[in-house]
């Protein structure tokens, strides 16, 4: 019987925008899952989302839907993207499932009635964007030490869970079992940051607001959004349902795959949970890097997306995929700029790989009419190089899977790649030809047929469509390439090879960039316009209180100097004279209505009290008033007689 392989995926948050960062762990997760199918595992692997909340409710709220209709609104466009990107899950599991919330009920009932949770009263502080409890010690600077948003100080009536009763446990699974917590880093955060100063018992319901699976046995509280989503991976398999064959099949987890964010939950909670509910630990649980744009996470909340959907309607899902699995040091963040997709585009796949595939096929053609030769005479140090890098490779790419490493594995599949097109400027076909040389040049092409099949089989995990076409390209029965057929020599000849379209494009850089950047504008303006919309409305249905209005500080002041903002073609910066020790600089969104010598010298209202904000890298200091009309055209608000600067304005 075939052996289990049982990975998993976090559970996603259906609460905005999904983007290249979402679809990281998923890719990766689905590249094991494909690579282990194919050594002949037992594959079970499962995705899925995290739906209740206190953050679901609000964005719910925000959209003025109901939460249910909300999050099945945002799973379907989380399911379509998954399905565009190709991802080979067993079951996508919704925290909302039937099945999933009547077992979290009973893992509820049954850590409550053995004394795991008990009842009592939380006091602390909340993050609601990461859905964490602290501590006042833990707050970085009064905020959440990983996000730094604002906290909430709760007070609440709440059951808890004796976290503290493992914690020799945890700090001993930890430090003994080296495989549990993956990379190295991550084992010395946990114990330093958490285990080793103490754990506290974790508040695991909430009773301020509704969005969550009910305590049966005291339907005010809701079950803590955490425990709620950890148990996903025990729930999905069928634990305490009628059904539990899959669970008792597949549990423990050989990989909890996930970002560095929250590893805590999976390396520190998660197993507390299953201590307390007597089951087996998973066997590791591994935390990944980031993928960053400008030195930032990409993220939903932070709303610098990368939206993969054009991405792959640009570029090809398989170009995605590989840009995801290849560009990121294993453990560690990196950056997606555009350049470094058009690059891994260009070089990797269109040179180095399709090129491969093109010329060999091109050279069939020409000097065997297509059809792949039979390998004879004299083999020489060449081809026996070439051989022996293509029948050492699996063990390489293997042992790179065997630590999750897909970038170390892609690099060996292209040291094959890079050594066949080596091969080719060695061999010289297109001398053989014109020596009529047409033994060797026999068995130079079929050497690049094989070294193309072996590197179309193993990147079969990765790619998902790209391996195939080049099959049908090179004449290769699909079906009968496997990892019992990497040998070098395995391979027919005999067969046709069809010219087809290059499988990667080759990208014209300086223009793909522009437009590139040109979309981004795009989508920028029409988000800062939406935020420009929500404000105006949110003026039009809010009255204010003359306290309210009282808040703004509104002096009179006089416009020193006016001069452009470099790179930035609607700003002027200016310094004005608000009846103040010092001129203040404020930036002004105004360089397209006014030019800098009309400015200086005239009157102005200053918002004085406006929070400063930086700007182009330039601090702005308040805020001028203008009226606008319909076309957008500016006029500056002043006193209609002279007045020393910094007046009050009421
Ligand atoms: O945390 N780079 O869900 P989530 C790499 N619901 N990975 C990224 C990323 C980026 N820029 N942005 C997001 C949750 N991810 C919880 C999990 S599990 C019981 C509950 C990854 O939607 C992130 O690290 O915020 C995580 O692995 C996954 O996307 C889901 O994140
Ligand atoms: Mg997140």
């Amino acid at each position: 019987m075939a052996e289990k392989y049982y990975i998993t995926t976090p559970i996603y948050y259906p609460s905005g925008k999904w983007h290249l960062g979402t679809c990281y762990t998923t890719v990766i997760c689905d590249a094991l899952a494909r690579f282990k199918r194919m050594q002949g595992y037992d594959v079970f692997y499962l995705t899925g989302t995290d739906e209740h909340g206190q953050k679901i409710e609000q964005k719910a709220k925000e959209a003025n839907m109901e939460p249910k209709a909300y999050v099945d609104m945002q799973v379907q466009t989380l399911v379509d993207l998954w399905k565009l990107l190709d991802i080979s899950y067993d079951k996508f599991i919704r925290t909302t499932d039937d099945e999933h919330v009547s077992a979290v009920k009973k893992i509820f009932n049954k850590l409550y009635e053995q004394g795991d949770i008990y009842k009592g009263e939380y006091e602390g502080w909340y993050c609601v964007q990461c859905e964490s409890f602290w501590t006042k010690t833990q707050l970085v600077d009064g905020k959440c030490p990983d996000c730094g948003r604002e906290v909430n100080l709760t007070k609440e009536e709440s059951y808890f869970f004796r976290m503290t009763k493992y914690q020799d446990r945890l700090i001993k699974l930890i430090e003994e079992n080296e495989e549990f917590l993956q990379p190295k880093s991550r084992r010395n955060e946990m114990l330093n940051n958490f285990l080793r100063p103490g754990l506290q018992d974790l508040a695991v319901s909430r009773n301020s607001f509704k969005w969550g699976i009910p305590v049966e046995f005291d339907p005010e509280h809701v079950v803590y959004v955490w425990l709620d989503a950890l148990t996903n991976y025990i729930t999905a398999l069928g634990y305490m349902s009628e059904d539990d064959s899959n669970f008792q099949k597949y549990w423990p987890a050989d990989l909890h795959l996930m970002g560095k964010e929250i590893v805590r939950f999976h390396s520190i909670t998660w197993p507390a949970l299953l201590m307390a509910l007597d089951i087996p630990l998973p066997k590791q649980v591994y935390g990944h890097g980031w993928l960053t744009l400008g030195g930032d996470k990409i993220s939903k909340s932070k709303g610098n997306i990368i939206d993969p959907v054009e991405l792959c309607a640009r570029f090809g899902v398989d170009a995605i995929r590989y840009f995801l699995l290849r560009e990121v040091p294993f453990g560690q963040d990196g950056m997606y700029t555009n350049e470094s997709l058009l690059m891994r585009i260009n070089n990797d796949l269109a040179n180095d790989l399709g090129n491969l595939v093109s010329r060999t096929s091109a050279m069939i053609t020409q000097y065997f009419d297509g059809i792949i030769p039979e390998a004879v005479g004299e083999k020489v140090s060449f081809d026996i190089e070439l051989e022996e890098v293509a029948n050492a490779l699996y063990e390489k790419v293997s042992s790179a899977m065997d630590k999750l490493n897909a970038p170390d594995a892609l690099v060996e599949i292209w040291k094959l790649i890079s050594r066949a097109n080596k091969y080719i400027d060695e061999t010289m076909p297109w001398q053989l030809n014109k020596e009529g040389n047409k033994e060797r040049l026999s068995r130079v092409m079929y050497n690049l047929s094989e070294a193309i099949r072996i590197s179309a089989i193993l990147l079969k995990p990765f790619l998902t469509t790209t391996p195939d076409k080049i099959f049908e390209a090179m004449g290769t029965k699909v079906e009968e390439q496997n990892f019992n057929t990497l040998v070098f020599g395995k391979g027919s000849c005999g067969v046709k090879v069809t010219k087809g379209a290059p499988l990667f494009p080759r990208i014209d850089v300086k223009k793909e960039l522009e437009a590139m950047e040109k979309r981004a504008e795009e989508l920028k303006a029409g988000a800062e316009k939406k935020v420009e919309e929500k404000k105006e409305e949110i003026v039009e249905n809010t009255e204010i209180t003359i306290d309210d209005f009282a808040k703004v500080k509104l002096v009179t002041a006089k416009i020193l100097s006016a001069e452009p903002v470099e790179k930035a073609d609607k700003l002027l910066r200016l310094t004005v004279d608000a009846g103040e020790e010092k001129p203040r600089t404020v930036v002004s969104g105004i360089a397209k209505h006014f030019t800098c010598e009309e400015l200086v010298g005239k009157q102005i209202v200053l918002v004085a009290n406006l929070k400063p904000a930086k700007l182009r890298g330039i601090m702005s200091e308040g805020m001028i008033l203008c009226a606008e009309d319909k076309e957008g055209k500016l006029s500056i608000i002043a006193p209609s007689s002279d007045i020393p600067a910094g007046s009050g304005v009421r």
